[in-house]
């Protein structure tokens, strides 16, 4: 298709000669972004159509799919997991191991695998667990535990209390001044000392990709290990744990068009065979004497307690919506709104963004400020006009202490969203101007 044949920027009027120059050299079929079809897939959405839903960072909005098979969950198969020898039973846990198989293949792993993918709560657990259980095995006084500062306290706090538990020493990796981290700075950081590095895949704040890959390939050189929150890259490109070569790998459900409450952690196989429970109590035993237990194999042995299992089967759904959509074009076009979104705000020259300049760099996340205008401010006034955005700290002090900012806004996009969505915030962040600078 041609620059002329492409049918015309829809809402994207406010586009500058340099922005729409830009957009027609990117050869992007802008016209697609106008209305999305994928709305009418997430009730919340269809019932709202004058929201602006930009936080999906925070938590996603879920396709019917996955909300029909929590219903159809507790309609046709409610019973506790693998504790009944009756057909309910049985059927409740075939389901939740068919969906944990699934999450194996999703995450670039064989069905062979599935006995790694641990079920939890979301991420936070996930990474409690590992820097608990496996920090607690490895790390001893004088190592050193190497994160970004960019980390999600998720991913911080869990490895403050390791190092502090362990006399080890918590080391930070620093962004450039577009928000990635070089590979100077990882070999200059993760050494002969380091006994783990634990880092973001995406950033939530910042919405960069960090080199996990190449991270991982510089902790193994050390004979560190790697672990990997990915809560925010799951969501929006596909992932394959082999090619990333982490230890460890967690993520959310509800932040990837699943359920609440439901989290994974796959581990090495190794790794988990040697590490102690996180969570104790039923099911995570093969055999329990007044004075001692004998632990489960994987994956039950991490699975103490009652598992979620309508969440898992949400999830289930969630992660066949994301394949039969098709993972390339969910990611194509999430981020041509991300650049519509960056080109937009850009334009705004009482917004200041913060992360890299490059579009192509925002995975899906866009923080910014108004000038004078507090955040919070900022996140009530577009309310007032149904666009929904996070104002704050982000769960993620120490970056912004280190960007020297108090707190931002953050419009986080997803596949569902429009160029309409955009529009709205464009509006209503000339509102909420006008309501300070008259
Ligand atoms: N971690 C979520 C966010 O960044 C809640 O908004």
């Amino acid at each position: 298709m041609t620059a002329d044949q492409r049918p015309k920027l829809h809402g994207l009027d406010m586009l500058t000669e340099k922005g729409r120059a830009e957009w027609d050299a990117a050869g992007m079929q802008v016209s697609v972004l106008a209305e999305s079809p994928y709305k009418k897939d997430f009730p919340l959405l269809a019932a709202n159509p004058q929201l602006a839903f930009l936080d999906s960072a925070a938590t996603a909005q879920r396709p019917t799919a996955v909300l029909d098979a929590q219903r159809s969950f507790y309609e046709t198969m409610n019973a506790n997991a693998l504790r009944g020898l009756y057909k309910l039973s049985v059927q409740a846990t075939e389901a939740i191991e068919a969906a944990r198989a699934h999450v194996a293949t999703f995450l670039g792993l064989s069905e062979r695998d599935a006995c790694d993918i641990l079920y939890c709560r979301n991420t936070s657990e996930a990474l409690n667990l590992v820097a608990y259980s496996f920090g607690s095995m490895v790390l001893k006084e004088g190592d050193e535990v190497c994160i970004t500062v960019m980390e999600h306290h998720s991913n911080l706090i869990p490895w403050q209390q390791a190092c502090a538990r362990a006399g080890a020493k918590l080391v930070y990796l620093y962004p450039d001044e577009q928000g990635f981290i070089s590979e100077d700075e990882m070999r200059a950081k993760i050494g002969p000392r380091t006994k783990i590095v634990a880092a973001t895949h995406v950033s939530n704040v910042l919405g960069v990709c960090n080199d996990v890959a190449l991270m991982a390939k510089i902790a193994h050189e050390h004979g560190a290990y790697m672990v990997v929150d990915a809560a925010q890259s799951v969501p929006h490109m596909p992932i394959n744990i082999p090619e990333l070569g982490c230890d460890f790998f967690a993520f959310s459900g509800h932040k990837a068009f699943g359920p609440f409450g439901i989290g994974v952690l796959w581990g090495r196989h190794d790794l988990l065979e040697a590490m102690p429970p996180f969570l104790t109590g039923g099911e995570m035993i093969s055999s329990v004497t007044e004075q001692d237990a004998v632990w489960a194999p994987l994956p039950e042995k991490f699975e103490a307690g009652t598992q979620d299992a309508a969440g898992i089967f949400g999830l289930d759904a969630a992660l066949t919506y994301i394949e039969e959509a098709g993972f390339e074009a969910l990611q194509a076009r999430e981020q041509a709104l991300v650049n519509v979104c960056m080109h937009r705000l850009g334009e705004l020259e009482f917004v200041r963004i913060i992360g890299p300049d490059d579009p192509a760099a925002h995975h899906g996340a866009i923080s910014f400020n108004v000038c004078t205008v507090h955040p919070h401010d900022v996140a009530s006034i577009l309310d007032m006009d149904d666009v929904a955005i996070r104002a704050g700290h982000h769960c993620a002090q120490p970056l912004l202490a280190y960007l020297n900012v108090e707190s931002c806004c953050r419009a986080s996009l997803a596949f569902y969203n429009d160029s309409g969505d955009i529009d709205k915030l464009i509006r209503g962040l000339k509102h909420v101007y006008s309501m300070f600078h008259g």
